[in-house]
Order: C-alpha cells, then sequence, then structure tokens
C-alpha cells in the first residue's frame, strides 16, 4: 500500500474511533518506503527543516528531553514515556507535537518551551500540521544528505492548485514581455529595499515565488485582480502618501510600466517556466501553495457567495484562507459563521470592514487560531464589542480605524501578544493612553 498523503483534507469524522494501534500499523508501512510524490518530498523537506531548527537542540542525538526524540520517523512513532501519539500520522488533530506547538505563547506546556527565544512562525506551524495531516512521509536519505533539489516540471505541478500555473508556457515575445516591463520595473524600482540584501515590509520582489508569498500584510498580488493587489495600489498612491511605492524620495515608477503591471495582473499574473533544476537551499526553493478549499464539500462557499461573502486561498508560504465580509450586507449571526466550521483552522486574514459587526463576529474571530490579520474599520465596533477578543494571540494585523474604540480598550491590546500592525486613525483613543501600547516590534498607524 502507497503511502497515500491526505493533504491538507480533515481527517474523518470518524478518526478518533480509530485505536491508535490502527495509525501505528498504517504508518509502518510508510516506514518502509520514503517519500515519493513531489508533494510529499516537499512536506517532508519542510517539516524536517522546521524540527531540525526549534527541536532537535532538546529532542535529537544529544539530549532528550521527556525521553523523545523527534530525529526519526520511528523516534516519533515510538512517542515519550508518557504518551504514545506523539505523532498520529494523517491526523494533526490526535498528534500531541501539533497540539504542543499550538498552544498560545505563555503557556506552560508549549514547545518549544516559553523560556526558549526561538517561537514557531504560523509558516513553521502549519508546515508541520500540514506534514501530519498528509500522512508524515518521511524521506531518510533526503534526511541526511540535506535538502533535495526539485526538477521544474515538480515544483509546476504543486502550484497548479492555486492557478498559478509554472508550466504554462510563453512565447519566447511574452517572455520578453515579462522581462522588459515586470521584471524590469522590480529590479529598477523595488529591489533595492524588496530583494536579497534588505527586505523591507518582509517583502522580496526579486523572484516568482517570494513575490507570491507576499510580504508582512500577506499576498501583494491576488491574481486576476489588480484592484486587490496592494503592489499595484501601493504605487497608485499619491505621491506624497505615506504608503506609496517606491517610498516618495525615489520616485514614481513610469505610467506605462504602472499600466503593464496591471495588464499582468489582470492577466493572471503568471510567470515564464522555471527553467533549470532549482539551486537548492538558500531560501530559493519554490514552495507548494496549499488551497484548503481543494477536496472539501464547497456548498457553504457557494451559499456564502451568493451573500456577498469571499472566502479564498491566500497564496503564500503555508496558504491559508481568507474571508471578507466587507461587501456583504449578509446579518453576522452563529449560523454564518457555522458556515465556515470546515475551514476554520485554516482562516488567517478576516476582513469585517463597514459590516455591521456583532458578538458573535468577535468572538468567531477570537475563535481562530492562526488568525493573523482582522479589519474592523469603518464598524460600529466599540470597547465592549472589542473586549472579545481576548485570546487572539497569534494575531499581526488590527485594523481598527473609524471605529468608537476609546482608551478603555487599551487593555485588551496590550493582550496581543504578536500584534505587529495596529491601525488607530479616527478612533476615540487618545495619544496618552496610546503611549501605554509602544513596544519596540509594534507600529502603530494613525492613518
Ligand atoms: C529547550 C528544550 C526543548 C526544545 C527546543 C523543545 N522541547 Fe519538547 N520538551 C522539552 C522538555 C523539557 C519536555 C518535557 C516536559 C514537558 O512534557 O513539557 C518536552 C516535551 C515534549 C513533548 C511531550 C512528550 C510527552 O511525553 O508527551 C513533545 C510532543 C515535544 N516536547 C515536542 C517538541 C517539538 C515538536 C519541539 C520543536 C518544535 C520541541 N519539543 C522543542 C524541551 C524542549
Ligand atoms: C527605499 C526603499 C523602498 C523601495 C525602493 C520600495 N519599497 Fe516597498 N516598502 C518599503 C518599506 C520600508 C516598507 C514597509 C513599510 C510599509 O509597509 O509601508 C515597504 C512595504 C511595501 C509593501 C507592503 C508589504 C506588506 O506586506 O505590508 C509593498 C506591497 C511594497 N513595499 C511594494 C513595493 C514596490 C512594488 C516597489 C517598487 C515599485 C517598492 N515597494 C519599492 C521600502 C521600499
Amino acid at each position: 500500500m502507497p503511502c497515500t498523503p491526505h493533504l491538507g483534507r480533515p481527517p474523518p469524522a470518524s478518526a478518533h474511533l480509530f485505536p491508535l494501534h490502527v495509525a501505528g500499523l498504517v504508518l509502518s508501512l510508510c516506514l518502509s518506503g520514503s517519500a515519493q510524490t513531489p508533494a510529499q518530498k516537499l512536506l517532508f523537506t519542510r517539516a524536517h527543516a522546521v524540527l531540525e531548527k526549534h527541536c532537535f537542540d532538546c529532542h535529537g542525538p544529544e539530549k532528550q528531553k521527556g525521553a523523545l526524540r523527534v530525529d526519526s520517523l520511528a523516534a516519533l512513532l515510538k512517542g515519550s514515556k508518557e504518551s504514545d501519539n506523539v505523532l498520529v500520522a494523517g491526523h494533526a488533530d490526535q498528534s500531541e507535537m501539533v497540539y504542543r506547538i499550538r498552544l498560545p505563547v505563555a503557556d506552560d506546556d508549549v514547545m518549544p518551551p516559553a523560556k526558549t527565544p526561538l517561537r514557531l512562525t504560523n509558516q513553521e506551524i502549519l508546515a508541520l500540521i500540514q506534514w501530519v495531516d498528509g500522512g508524515a512521509p518521511w524521506d531518510a536519505p533526503a534526511a541526511e544528505a540535506g535538502e533535495k533539489e526539485m526538477s521544474a516540471p515538480d515544483v509546476a505541478e504543486l502550484h497548479k492548485p492555486l492557478g498559478v500555473d509554472l508550466a504554462r508556457s510563453m512565447s519566447p515575445e511574452e517572455e520578453a514581455w515579462f522581462k522588459g516591463n515586470i521584471e524590469q520595473v522590480f529590479a529598477n524600482h523595488c529591489t533595492g529595499c524588496h530583494g536579497p540584501q534588505k527586505q523591507k515590509g518582509d517583502l522580496r520582489l526579486d523572484r516568482a515565488k517570494l513575490i507570491l508569498a507576499g510580504g508582512e500584510n500577506g499576498p501583494v498580488i491576488v491574481p486576476g485582480n489588480p484592484s486587490k493587489s496592494e503592489l499595484l495600489v501601493r504605487m497608485l498612491l499619491p505621491k506624497d502618501d505615506e504608503d506609496v511605492m517606491p517610498p516618495e524620495e525615489k520616485g514614481r515608477v513610469p505610467r506605462e510600466k504602472i499600466a503593464a503591471l496591471r495588464k499582468w495582473i489582470s492577466d493572471g499574473a503568471h510567470f515564464p517556466p522555471p527553467k533549470s533544476k532549482l539551486a537548492r537551499g538558500g531560501g530559493n526553493h519554490y514552495t507548494r501553495f496549499f488551497d484548503p478549499l481543494v477536496g472539501t464539500d464547497k456548498r457553504n462557499i457557494d451559499w456564502l457567495k451568493q451573500n456577498g461573502v469571499f472566502v479564498e486561498p491566500l497564496i503564500w508560504e503555508g496558504g491559508g484562507l481568507r474571508v471578507l465580509f466587507s461587501h456583504s450586507a449578509v446579518a453576522l449571526d452563529a449560523s454564518v459563521f457555522d458556515r465556515l466550521k470546515t475551514w476554520e483552522s485554516h482562516i488567517r486574514w478576516l476582513d469585517f470592514s463597514n459590516a455591521q459587526l456583532t458578538p458573535e463576529a468577535l468572538a468567531f474571530a477570537n475563535s481562530l487560531d492562526l488568525l493573523l490579520v482582522l479589519h474592523l474599520e469603518r464598524t460600529n465596533l466599540d470597547d465592549t464589542l472589542l473586549k472579545q477578543l481576548n485570546s487572539a494571540t497569534r494575531l499581526e494585523y488590527l485594523n481598527l480605524h473609524s471605529t468608537q474604540v476609546s482608551d478603555a480598550s487599551i487593555a485588551v491590546l496590550k493582550k496581543l501578544p504578536a500584534l505587529r500592525k495596529l491601525y488607530l486613525w479616527n478612533t476615540k483613543m487618545s495619544p496618552e493612553a496610546v503611549q501605554r501600547l509602544e513596544r519596540e516590534d509594534l507600529r502603530l498607524v494613525y492613518r
């Protein structure tokens, strides 16, 4: 029996009924084979890199904290003295290791332990979850030899589910056009700050994968949709706008080049197919974009769409979903959020701007483990509603502009440990109160 990956699909409802030794049996079959398909190889490569960076020091050949090693599949399956479900392949929700890495930063049981300075990023957490859900493929030779190269067709294959068609051939004319317009603009105007040397806003514009992965606030290109593409939106801002790209002093990109970029994004933001085998390591290996909608029953998504709520895959490393209520008039009651149940653990971006907020809406946002970006601007948000946001431990971006929140909300905001960007313009907060929020790694934005 091949070791089939169930890429990211939620486990069957009966999963918890399976006795653990059954999971173990399936696994022992996986053990004999190594990772086979490109997708499995990539799952493995990414997960292994995370384990190596964050776990081997304490759970490897040198030390075995908690009597646990995580540097081989056999060891992971054996588990520790305490638990034999450290890894349950195919079932992230039953795997102790996944439970441990997803705990809030301050929890006593979180892994790596709270006192270690290195925290797992969301992408790293997702890499491990996807690997476990994908059947925990393990490629022993690759584990020893380090990262393996992937061939260009393999890479292209992995991008397909999200409509990023790297294998789509380009005529020599199309390719020359791409180089002369798109690549050139990035090289001449952007990569000085968004390239190998500097990564302002956590964004790189020098490679297809990195461009699609986006910056600190997520994807900057939405293929087919220029007006939702932050990259283009930033270039079109008035020249004295604080957010214009390139920044004011660097001059503007010529109008015809901006028009070319718009056309390119409208046409689907295609890149020329990769030519050669990809160089290994160095962060320039391609990543699989993971679409949590693939293979699920989408009737609820269709209902939402008919009601103006959009659920779209995020084209960034590790995948995830963006849910937009900003164009919908649907009442935000519990039944609406019930429709998103299947995908809850994938929602990383939630946009309620312009909507009529309810306590249920805030409770829903608060319940999402991996929520990174939350838009609440131009709503009826007030201190009472915001109070519900008390366990959004991974939230990095929060937009409150043009709402009724006041100084009473400072305490709530202070308890969001991962927050990096907070929009406060046109709220009722006083400058004195806001001072209490100041923190080196938090950017407060007033406009
Ligand atoms: C600085 C050392 C350190 C690092 C780094 C570390 N751990 Fe641990 N880990 C421990 C200690 C100590 C224990 C035992 C105490 C406990 O169970 O919390 C433990 C226990 C565990 C357990 C529970 C085993 C059981 O008996 O149930 C799991 C699962 C685990 N670690 C996974 C990980 C993973 C996955 C990583 C990497 C993401 C990691 N750990 C990184 C120190 C570490
Ligand atoms: C002189 C340096 C500089 C140049 C040149 C520059 N940028 Fe930026 N860029 C920044 C800084 C600093 C940030 C982070 C602050 C912010 O978000 O405004 C940023 C952020 C961004 C973001 C937002 C990323 C995110 O996720 O928040 C986008 C999109 C962007 N730049 C696009 C571009 C494009 C496109 C170009 C070229 C046309 C460009 N930039 C040129 C400095 C630069």
